[in-house]
């Protein structure tokens, strides 16, 4: 079974670049970003490692701990970061799980062997304190991903968390976010005073939170 939004994320033990670890535990109260690339000592790979390394900063600020996988063993791990700070002017700052017998892989469903024989895709997971999976992506081995994009949508799953809001279609941080259609006009009111009418089921409000 594929994993679904709203499904509580696997719970697994692994070696990693940073030691054993299990990850509910090595989450605590933070949200994660799981993320699988292909393969050790590949182009595409190392831009995106050195790009979450360099993310930590902004990372950290919204309590999101990275977490990378692959099903190469820790020895390339360790080999390969040196390539990624040479490459990118990153060190590895966040744990990079040594997949080798596919156990998470297989855990997440990483593995698309239509698309990639036995390797690992480039499969997202964005999962919250409650361990919950709040956004899952999947993008090909040609295609490195766009971690603006991961981080945009890290701001509006955590802004609307818990509150009946929404965001728009390329909606950035300081956009109006939309009112959820769940809420009456009189509830809509009492928590957000002022709203815009666009449509009876499009209500904008600037953004709280
Ligand atoms: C890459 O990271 O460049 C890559 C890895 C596997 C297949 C294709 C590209």
């Amino acid at each position: 079974m594929p994993i679904m939004l709203g499904d509580t994320a696997p719970d697994f033990k692994a070696q990693t670049t940073e030691g054993e670890l299990s990850f509910h535990h090595w989450m605590g109260d933070s949200w994660a970003l799981l993320f699988s690339h292909p393969k050790d000592f590949t182009p595409v790979c190392t831009t995106e490692l050195g790009e979450v390394a360099a993310l930590k900063t902004r990372l950290d600020k919204r309590s999101v701990k990275a977490i990378g996988v692959s099903i190469d063993s820790l020895e390339d791990h360790h080999a390969w970061s040196k390539d990624i700070l040479e490459v990118t002017g990153h060190a590895l700052n966040f744990p990079l799980i040594a997949d080798s017998d596919k156990h998470v892989a297989k855990l997440y469903g990483m593995i698309h062997p239509k698309a990639l024989d036995t390797l690992t895709v480039r499969s997202v997971f964005i999962i919250g304190p409650d361990k919950k999976v709040k956004l899952t992506l999947t993008y090909p081995a040609s295609t490195g991903r766009n971690f603006n994009e991961i981080l945009r949508v890290i701001d509006s799953l955590q802004l609307t968390a818990n509150q009946a809001l929404a965001t728009p279609a390329n909606w950035q941080v300081g956009d109006h976010c939309i009112i959820a259609p769940s809420v009456s006009d009189e509830e809509a009111e009492k928590r957000f005073p002022g709203y815009e009418t666009i449509k009876p089921y499009l209500r904008t409000t600037p953004c709280k939170g």
